[in-house]
């Protein structure tokens, strides 16, 4: 173990669903889906400190809980259980992430949270192991655990990592409103029970793939696509509004981010991205950032 008295500093990156194919209800109620996922340089930090008995969740932001419902709380209980170590530590969450945007912030810490430990306690789960228990916690931990551009399959636990993407810059806008994960899932649910399934031979996913792995760079922005967007336009038109303003404003693609509320704008470069955030400013919090490589955290 580390030195009794230090503490481990790491950043927790959000990410955007670049697709996000919903293919249908498993019999545990989960839907299985497929996604291209990418992180960006948009972070929450995270500090573990050695502490008393027991783990203590400090927030930045007072409307997170800190108990058992927040996800870095349950990374710790599961590392734990997992590792054998009896829990004595504080996390600290700097919160700069949305929360209820579709950005992923919750499920990023506990990603953070799990890797951090083990590096803490000098590796006591492989490879595998964290990626197992990360699953537990939910669906989108494991895709965090190494970030980066992947390929996701069944409820978020099947992992291919995908080449490199070059930098895209974003405008995301987090609208006044959140949306709630299992809302927008039942709401797709009701709209197919009503007809609306589409079933498709090749997915939005396959073809993001396939222009991932070729390096088709001008084409990747006219192949995003969000199957959780549209009931929650018809719930939120102003989403609707966003995604056109960005449009207008010279975005080569814009598109609601995971099950929302944020959305997120592809800009040719940062200086677009930043004139295009002050036009923008009026539909919620803005934030300019850019797609990052798993191994960017030196310099994002
Ligand atoms: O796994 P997680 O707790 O993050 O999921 C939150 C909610 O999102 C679930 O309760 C479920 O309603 C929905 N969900 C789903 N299928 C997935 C992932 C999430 O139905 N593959």
């Amino acid at each position: 173990m580390m030195d009794r008295y230090t503490e481990i500093i790491q950043n927790a990156y959000a990410k955007i669903n670049l697709t996000l194919d919903i293919l249908g209800v498993k019999a545990d109620g989960y839907h299985e889906l497929q996604s291209v996922m990418q992180t960006i340089s948009l972070h929450d930090i995270i500090t573990i400190k050695p502490g008393n008995q027991g783990i203590y969740i400090v927030c930045s932001d007072p409307a997170i809980p800190v108990d058992s419902r927040n996800l870095a709380y349950r990374a710790a209980e599961h590392f734990c259980f997992a590792a054998g170590i009896p829990p004595e530590f504080e996390i600290i969450l700097e919160k700069y992430i949305p929360n209820q945007a579709g950005l992923g912030g919750g499920s990023s810490d506990a990603a953070a949270v799990l890797i951090m430990l083990n590096k803490m306690y000098d590796e006591p789960l492989a490879q595998n192991v964290l990626n197992s228990v990360s699953a537990r916690i939910g669906s989108d931990v494991p895709f965090f655990i190494r970030g980066g551009t992947a390929s996701i399959g069944g409820r978020g636990e099947c992992i291919e990592a995908l080449p490199d993407i070059p930098r895209y810059h974003l405008v995301i806008v987090k609208p006044r409103f959140g949306i709630s994960t299992a809302w927008a899932y039942k709401r797709l649910d009701e709209m197919r029970g009503i007809g609306i399934a589409e079933m498709r031979a090749v997915t939005h996913t396959d073809r993001l793939a396939e222009c991932i792995k070729t390096g088709d760079w001008d084409q990747l922005p006219c192949l995003i696509a969000n199957d959780l967007e549209q009931p929650s336009i018809d719930r939120h038109p102003e989403i609707d509004g966003i995604k056109n303003r960005m449009l207008q404003l010279g975005a080569k693609g814009a598109l609601m981010c995971g099950s929302g509320s944020a959305v997120f704008g592809i800009f040719g470069s940062n200086e677009e991205a930043v004139s295009a955030s002050f036009e923008l400013s009026v539909y919620g919090d803005v934030y300019v950032t850019q797609t990052i490589r798993p191994n960017d955290e030196a310099d994002s």
